[in-house]
């Protein structure tokens, strides 16, 4: 598994792609700028749509509300993180397809896209009774789960500088 990893690693540096992104200056550089800057977004939208459930910022808003309005930008920029993630690898992928943090990362992320589609449902899809008392520990706990698993992923994304590759 692990030689099949290292031969597609070697394959894929020598694409036309990855020569490219390798050296074509402000290439690298530009896609970690529109990188971070969706991590920005993302970050935001989950700190405010939990702060909401938890009761800690715009509580004269509807928390379906809120949920609309910030929750829905991480499906927007998730496929530009998917994009520009995708690019980096391709430019240096030794560097993170042979890296734990990275490997991490990517599984962290399959989990927190699927909270997300669950609080989603929780704040924006269920009946208004349900929203405010029976179901409200759940969502309480899938709001801290989801939180907490976007704040790793931000954290393990800037880790894998640190990560020696295999
Ligand atoms: C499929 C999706 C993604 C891929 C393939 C990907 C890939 C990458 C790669 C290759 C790097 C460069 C690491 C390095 O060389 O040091 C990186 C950096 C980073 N990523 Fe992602 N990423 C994805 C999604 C995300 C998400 C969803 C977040 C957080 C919400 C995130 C947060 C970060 C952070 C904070 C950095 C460090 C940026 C820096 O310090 O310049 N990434 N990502």
């Amino acid at each position: 598994m692990e030689y099949a990893l290292y031969e597609l690693t070697g394959r894929l540096s020598h694409t036309w792609l990855s020569g490219f992104i390798q050296t074509t200056p402000y290439v690298i550089p530009g896609l970690q700028i529109v990188h971070i800057l969706c991590v920005a977004i993302v970050f935001t939208a989950a700190t405010v749509t939990a702060g909401r459930v938890f009761g800690w910022v715009e509580r004269d808003v509807e928390e379906s509300r809120v949920a609309r309005r910030f929750l829905t930008s991480i499906w927007k920029v998730l496929p530009i993180l998917v994009l520009t993630g995708s690019l980096l690898v391709v430019g240096e992928p030794r560097r993170s397809l042979l890296n734990a943090t990275f490997g991490l990362k990517m599984a962290l992320l399959l989990f927190a896209i699927i909270l997300t589609g669950v609080l989603q449902a929780r704040v924006m899809h269920l009946p208004d009774g349900m929203r405010r008392r029976e179901g409200r520990t759940a969502t309480i706990m899938v709001s801290i789960a989801f939180l907490t698993l976007w704040c790793t992923i931000l954290v393990a994304g800037r880790w894998i500088a640190y990560t020696p590759t295999a």
